[in-house]
Protein backbone atom coordinates (compact mmCIF):
# COMPACT_ATOMS: atom_id res chain seq x y z
CA UNK A 1 0.00 0.00 0.00
CA UNK A 2 2.95 2.39 1.13
CA UNK A 3 4.63 1.28 -2.29
CA UNK A 4 1.33 2.25 -4.51
CA UNK A 5 0.68 5.75 -2.60
CA UNK A 6 4.73 6.36 -3.20
CA UNK A 7 3.90 5.48 -6.86
CA UNK A 8 0.80 7.80 -6.96
CA UNK A 9 2.70 10.60 -5.53
CA UNK A 10 5.87 10.52 -7.64
CA UNK A 11 3.42 10.64 -10.99
CA UNK A 12 0.96 13.24 -9.56
CA UNK A 13 4.49 15.72 -8.49
CA UNK A 14 5.74 14.75 -12.14
CA UNK A 15 2.29 16.04 -13.90
CA UNK A 16 2.45 18.77 -11.28
CA UNK A 17 5.86 19.60 -12.47
CA UNK A 18 5.02 19.35 -16.17
CA UNK A 19 1.84 21.70 -15.87
CA UNK A 20 4.03 24.28 -14.20
CA UNK A 21 6.63 23.97 -16.36
CA UNK A 22 4.13 24.38 -19.40
CA UNK A 23 6.17 26.91 -21.55
CA UNK A 24 3.29 29.88 -22.82
CA UNK A 25 2.59 30.16 -26.48
CA UNK A 26 4.45 32.91 -27.71
CA UNK A 27 2.47 34.90 -30.40
CA UNK A 28 4.92 37.33 -32.73
CA UNK A 29 2.75 40.01 -33.95
CA UNK A 30 5.11 41.29 -36.76
CA UNK A 31 4.39 45.24 -38.16
CA UNK A 32 5.84 47.72 -40.61
CA UNK A 33 4.51 50.56 -39.39
CA UNK A 34 5.30 53.01 -35.99
CA UNK A 35 3.48 52.51 -32.71
CA UNK A 36 1.77 55.63 -32.82
CA UNK A 37 -0.47 54.28 -35.87
CA UNK A 38 -3.76 52.43 -36.15
CA UNK A 39 -2.38 49.61 -36.44
CA UNK A 40 0.76 50.06 -33.81
CA UNK A 41 -1.59 50.93 -31.04
CA UNK A 42 -3.92 47.95 -31.72
CA UNK A 43 -1.36 45.20 -31.52
CA UNK A 44 -0.33 46.98 -28.17
CA UNK A 45 -3.98 46.65 -26.80
CA UNK A 46 -4.06 42.87 -28.57
CA UNK A 47 -1.08 42.30 -26.40
CA UNK A 48 -2.57 44.38 -22.95
CA UNK A 49 -5.57 42.12 -23.00
CA UNK A 50 -4.22 38.73 -24.06
CA UNK A 51 -1.38 38.52 -20.97
CA UNK A 52 -3.88 40.17 -18.60
CA UNK A 53 -6.78 37.49 -19.22
CA UNK A 54 -4.87 34.66 -20.52
CA UNK A 55 -2.84 34.67 -16.94
CA UNK A 56 0.25 33.76 -18.65
CA UNK A 57 -1.04 30.92 -21.03
CA UNK A 58 -0.05 33.08 -24.22
CA UNK A 59 2.49 36.08 -24.81
CA UNK A 60 2.55 38.51 -27.56
CA UNK A 61 5.59 39.88 -28.36
CA UNK A 62 5.08 42.71 -30.60
CA UNK A 63 7.65 43.71 -33.29
CA UNK A 64 6.74 47.10 -34.93
CA UNK A 65 8.41 49.18 -38.12
CA UNK A 66 9.75 45.94 -40.00
CA UNK A 67 12.16 45.13 -36.78
CA UNK A 68 11.24 41.45 -37.80
CA UNK A 69 9.94 40.92 -41.23
CA UNK A 70 9.10 42.95 -44.15
CA UNK A 71 6.01 43.60 -45.78
CA UNK A 72 6.76 41.02 -48.39
CA UNK A 73 8.33 38.69 -46.37
CA UNK A 74 5.97 38.38 -43.10
CA UNK A 75 3.32 35.92 -45.12
CA UNK A 76 5.93 33.56 -46.01
CA UNK A 77 7.66 33.48 -42.46
CA UNK A 78 3.84 33.09 -41.14
CA UNK A 79 3.64 29.64 -43.25
CA UNK A 80 6.97 28.82 -41.79
CA UNK A 81 5.51 29.29 -38.32
CA UNK A 82 8.29 31.95 -37.46
CA UNK A 83 5.67 34.58 -36.92
CA UNK A 84 2.21 33.71 -35.80
CA UNK A 85 0.17 37.07 -36.98
CA UNK A 86 0.67 39.98 -38.72
CA UNK A 87 -2.04 42.78 -40.48
CA UNK A 88 -0.68 43.59 -43.62
CA UNK A 89 -2.20 46.43 -46.12
CA UNK A 90 -5.14 44.51 -48.37
CA UNK A 91 -2.63 45.31 -51.45
CA UNK A 92 0.04 42.77 -50.05
CA UNK A 93 -2.06 39.61 -50.85
CA UNK A 94 -1.85 39.57 -54.40
CA UNK A 95 0.46 36.26 -54.71
CA UNK A 96 -2.13 34.55 -52.18
CA UNK A 97 -5.69 35.92 -53.72
CA UNK A 98 -6.30 38.37 -56.33
CA UNK A 99 -10.18 38.67 -55.16
CA UNK A 100 -8.56 41.71 -52.03
CA UNK A 101 -7.11 43.62 -54.82
CA UNK A 102 -10.91 44.84 -54.93
CA UNK A 103 -9.94 47.14 -52.19
CA UNK A 104 -7.13 48.79 -54.60
CA UNK A 105 -9.21 50.09 -56.88
CA UNK A 106 -8.90 53.98 -57.55
CA UNK A 107 -11.68 56.10 -56.37
CA UNK A 108 -14.01 52.87 -55.15
CA UNK A 109 -15.24 54.21 -51.72
CA UNK A 110 -16.26 57.27 -50.90
CA UNK A 111 -15.06 57.57 -47.26
CA UNK A 112 -14.18 55.26 -44.95
CA UNK A 113 -18.05 54.65 -43.69
CA UNK A 114 -18.76 53.09 -47.51
CA UNK A 115 -15.36 51.17 -46.47
CA UNK A 116 -16.90 49.31 -43.11
CA UNK A 117 -19.93 49.20 -44.51
CA UNK A 118 -18.52 46.74 -47.02
CA UNK A 119 -16.17 44.83 -44.83
CA UNK A 120 -18.83 44.24 -42.22
CA UNK A 121 -21.10 43.04 -45.16
CA UNK A 122 -21.85 39.24 -45.69
CA UNK A 123 -19.43 39.71 -49.13
CA UNK A 124 -16.85 41.75 -47.29
CA UNK A 125 -16.90 39.08 -44.83
CA UNK A 126 -16.83 36.24 -46.77
CA UNK A 127 -13.09 37.26 -48.16
CA UNK A 128 -11.67 36.66 -44.93
CA UNK A 129 -11.69 33.49 -45.72
CA UNK A 130 -10.34 34.60 -49.00
CA UNK A 131 -6.74 32.82 -47.93
CA UNK A 132 -7.59 29.65 -46.31
CA UNK A 133 -6.51 27.55 -49.33
CA UNK A 134 -3.12 29.07 -49.03
CA UNK A 135 -3.25 28.26 -45.51
CA UNK A 136 -3.79 31.08 -43.37
CA UNK A 137 -6.87 32.69 -41.58
CA UNK A 138 -8.36 36.12 -42.23
CA UNK A 139 -9.24 37.42 -38.64
CA UNK A 140 -10.75 40.41 -39.52
CA UNK A 141 -10.28 43.81 -41.00
CA UNK A 142 -9.04 46.72 -39.59
CA UNK A 143 -8.62 50.19 -41.12
CA UNK A 144 -5.82 52.74 -41.38
CA UNK A 145 -7.52 55.23 -44.00
CA UNK A 146 -7.32 56.84 -46.96
CA UNK A 147 -4.39 57.66 -49.28
CA UNK A 148 -3.13 60.93 -50.19
CA UNK A 149 -0.66 61.53 -52.80
CA UNK A 150 2.85 63.18 -51.74
CA UNK A 151 5.58 64.28 -54.13
CA UNK A 152 8.37 66.99 -54.98
CA UNK A 153 6.04 68.79 -57.20
CA UNK A 154 2.64 69.88 -57.08
CA UNK A 155 0.41 67.39 -57.81
CA UNK A 156 -2.98 69.12 -58.96
CA UNK A 157 -3.78 66.83 -62.20
CA UNK A 158 -2.75 63.76 -63.80
CA UNK A 159 -0.34 65.81 -66.24
CA UNK A 160 1.57 66.92 -63.25
CA UNK A 161 2.19 62.97 -62.45
CA UNK A 162 3.33 62.24 -66.08
CA UNK A 163 6.79 60.45 -66.26
CA UNK A 164 7.35 61.09 -62.23
CA UNK A 165 8.05 57.83 -60.14
CA UNK A 166 5.82 56.99 -57.17
CA UNK A 167 6.83 54.24 -55.35
CA UNK A 168 3.97 51.80 -54.75
CA UNK A 169 3.03 48.34 -52.06
CA UNK A 170 3.34 45.32 -53.90
CA UNK A 171 0.11 45.53 -55.99
CA UNK A 172 -0.53 44.96 -60.05
CA UNK A 173 -3.87 47.45 -59.43
CA UNK A 174 -1.36 50.04 -57.88
CA UNK A 175 0.93 49.54 -60.67
CA UNK A 176 -2.24 50.01 -63.46
CA UNK A 177 -3.40 53.07 -61.71
CA UNK A 178 0.02 55.08 -61.92
CA UNK A 179 0.50 53.79 -65.24
CA UNK A 180 -3.23 55.20 -66.33
CA UNK A 181 -1.73 58.65 -65.79
CA UNK A 182 1.31 57.68 -67.39
CA UNK A 183 3.68 58.05 -64.49
CA UNK A 184 6.07 55.28 -63.31
CA UNK A 185 5.42 52.54 -60.38
CA UNK A 186 8.17 51.14 -58.40
CA UNK A 187 7.30 48.16 -55.81
CA UNK A 188 9.39 48.74 -52.77
CA UNK A 189 9.46 47.85 -49.38
CA UNK A 190 7.35 50.22 -46.57
CA UNK A 191 11.04 50.10 -44.58
CA UNK A 192 12.37 51.79 -48.02
CA UNK A 193 10.69 54.31 -48.47
CA UNK A 194 11.99 57.60 -46.80
CA UNK A 195 15.38 56.73 -47.91
CA UNK A 196 13.95 56.54 -51.75
CA UNK A 197 12.13 59.84 -51.53
CA UNK A 198 14.98 61.76 -49.06
CA UNK A 199 17.66 60.88 -52.18
CA UNK A 200 15.14 61.85 -54.90
CA UNK A 201 15.41 58.42 -56.38
CA UNK A 202 12.21 58.47 -56.90
CA UNK A 203 9.34 61.55 -56.66
CA UNK A 204 6.62 60.81 -54.74
CA UNK A 205 4.39 58.26 -53.45
CA UNK A 206 1.02 57.83 -52.07
CA UNK A 207 0.30 57.00 -48.24
CA UNK A 208 -2.44 57.61 -45.21
CA UNK A 209 -1.32 60.84 -43.13
CA UNK A 210 -0.58 58.55 -40.30
CA UNK A 211 1.80 56.32 -41.97
CA UNK A 212 3.30 59.84 -43.99
CA UNK A 213 3.74 61.46 -40.32
CA UNK A 214 4.82 58.87 -38.31
CA UNK A 215 7.34 58.11 -40.86
CA UNK A 216 8.34 62.13 -42.01
CA UNK A 217 7.68 61.40 -45.51
CA UNK A 218 6.18 65.20 -44.77
CA UNK A 219 10.08 66.16 -44.15
CA UNK A 220 11.06 65.12 -47.34
CA UNK A 221 8.20 65.28 -49.63
CA UNK A 222 7.12 69.37 -50.00
CA UNK A 223 3.59 69.02 -51.79
CA UNK A 224 0.95 66.28 -50.64
CA UNK A 225 -2.28 66.23 -52.63
CA UNK A 226 -5.24 65.67 -50.48
CA UNK A 227 -6.57 63.12 -52.86
CA UNK A 228 -8.19 60.34 -50.84
CA UNK A 229 -7.73 58.62 -54.16
CA UNK A 230 -7.77 55.11 -52.63
CA UNK A 231 -7.86 52.64 -49.22
CA UNK A 232 -4.79 51.45 -46.94
CA UNK A 233 -6.59 49.20 -44.96
CA UNK A 234 -5.37 45.94 -43.56
CA UNK A 235 -6.32 42.43 -42.82
CA UNK A 236 -5.01 40.80 -39.86
CA UNK A 237 -4.21 36.95 -40.45
CA UNK A 238 -2.39 33.95 -38.92
CA UNK A 239 -1.51 30.56 -40.03
CA UNK A 240 -4.30 27.71 -40.52
CA UNK A 241 -1.85 25.40 -38.57
CA UNK A 242 -1.40 27.80 -35.44
CA UNK A 243 -4.73 28.54 -35.30
CA UNK A 244 -6.17 24.87 -35.44
CA UNK A 245 -3.42 23.98 -32.95
CA UNK A 246 -4.92 26.27 -30.10
CA UNK A 247 -7.08 24.97 -27.50
CA UNK A 248 -10.53 25.94 -28.41
CA UNK A 249 -11.02 27.66 -25.36
CA UNK A 250 -7.69 29.57 -25.49
CA UNK A 251 -8.53 30.25 -29.43
CA UNK A 252 -11.69 32.02 -28.02
CA UNK A 253 -10.40 34.16 -25.47
CA UNK A 254 -7.48 35.42 -28.32
CA UNK A 255 -10.02 35.94 -30.58
CA UNK A 256 -12.15 38.15 -28.53
CA UNK A 257 -9.15 40.17 -27.42
CA UNK A 258 -8.39 40.59 -30.82
CA UNK A 259 -12.09 41.89 -32.12
CA UNK A 260 -11.95 44.35 -28.98
CA UNK A 261 -7.76 45.90 -29.83
CA UNK A 262 -9.26 46.02 -33.75
CA UNK A 263 -12.48 47.56 -32.90
CA UNK A 264 -10.03 50.43 -30.64
CA UNK A 265 -7.69 50.46 -33.52
CA UNK A 266 -10.53 51.45 -36.12
CA UNK A 267 -11.77 53.66 -33.30
CA UNK A 268 -8.94 55.85 -32.99
CA UNK A 269 -8.13 55.35 -36.86
CA UNK A 270 -9.99 58.72 -38.31
CA UNK A 271 -9.19 60.71 -35.37
CA UNK A 272 -5.08 59.56 -35.71
CA UNK A 273 -5.88 60.54 -39.26
CA UNK A 274 -7.16 64.09 -38.66
CA UNK A 275 -4.49 64.71 -35.88
CA UNK A 276 -1.67 63.74 -37.90
CA UNK A 277 -2.93 65.96 -40.96
CA UNK A 278 -2.95 68.56 -38.83
CA UNK A 279 0.74 67.89 -37.46
CA UNK A 280 1.98 67.92 -41.10
CA UNK A 281 -0.01 71.41 -41.38
CA UNK A 282 1.40 72.68 -38.49
CA UNK A 283 4.97 71.22 -39.24
CA UNK A 284 5.35 73.48 -42.71
CA UNK A 285 7.34 71.16 -43.98
CA UNK A 286 4.85 70.53 -46.26
CA UNK A 287 1.80 71.94 -48.44
CA UNK A 288 -1.28 70.44 -48.40
CA UNK A 289 -2.67 70.73 -51.57
CA UNK A 290 -6.65 71.21 -51.96
CA UNK A 291 -7.94 70.16 -55.42
CA UNK A 292 -10.71 71.42 -57.05
CA UNK A 293 -13.98 69.36 -58.25
CA UNK A 294 -12.96 69.49 -61.83
CA UNK A 295 -9.32 68.30 -61.28
CA UNK A 296 -10.16 65.93 -59.14
CA UNK A 297 -12.91 65.00 -62.04
CA UNK A 298 -9.90 64.33 -64.02
CA UNK A 299 -7.89 62.01 -61.66
CA UNK A 300 -10.78 59.85 -61.58
CA UNK A 301 -11.35 59.57 -65.53
CA UNK A 302 -7.89 58.43 -65.66
CA UNK A 303 -8.13 56.61 -63.35
CA UNK A 304 -11.17 54.52 -62.95
CA UNK A 305 -10.81 51.85 -66.14
CA UNK A 306 -8.07 50.37 -64.59
CA UNK A 307 -11.41 48.81 -62.84
CA UNK A 308 -12.45 47.09 -66.37
CA UNK A 309 -8.90 46.14 -66.73
CA UNK A 310 -8.89 43.81 -63.58
CA UNK A 311 -12.84 43.08 -63.89
CA UNK A 312 -11.92 39.07 -64.91
CA UNK A 313 -8.88 38.64 -61.92
CA UNK A 314 -11.71 40.33 -58.90
CA UNK A 315 -14.62 39.19 -60.16
CA UNK A 316 -17.40 41.59 -61.70
CA UNK A 317 -19.79 40.87 -59.13
CA UNK A 318 -17.34 41.55 -56.49
CA UNK A 319 -16.67 45.60 -57.55
CA UNK A 320 -20.55 46.13 -57.85
CA UNK A 321 -20.78 45.29 -54.50
CA UNK A 322 -17.85 47.31 -53.04
CA UNK A 323 -19.13 50.07 -54.88
CA UNK A 324 -22.64 49.36 -53.82
CA UNK A 325 -21.53 50.35 -50.29
CA UNK A 326 -21.24 54.31 -51.64
CA UNK A 327 -25.15 54.26 -51.60
C1 LIG B 1 1.43 49.66 -43.71
O1 LIG B 1 0.64 50.57 -43.42
O2 LIG B 1 1.44 48.58 -43.17
C2 LIG B 1 2.45 49.93 -44.77
C3 LIG B 1 1.92 50.66 -45.92
C4 LIG B 1 2.89 50.77 -47.08
O3 LIG B 1 3.61 49.82 -47.40
O4 LIG B 1 2.90 51.83 -47.72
Amino acid sequence: MRLLTAAVTTVALTLGAQVATAAPIEIKFSHVVAENTPKGQMAMRFKELVEERLDGKVTVSVFPNSQLFGDNKVLEAMLLGDVQMAAPSLSKFQKYTKQLQVFDLPFLFKDMEAVNKFQQSATGQELLTSLEKRGLVGLGYLHNGMKQLSAGEPMRTPEDAAGKKFRIMTSDVLQAQFEAVDAVPLKKPFSEVFTLLQTQAIDGQENTWSNIYSKKFHEVQPYITESNHGLLDYMVVTSAEFWKGLDADVRTEVKKALDEAIAYGNDISERKAMEDRQAIIDSGRSEVIQITDAERAKWVEAMKPVWKQFEDEIGADLIEAAAASNN
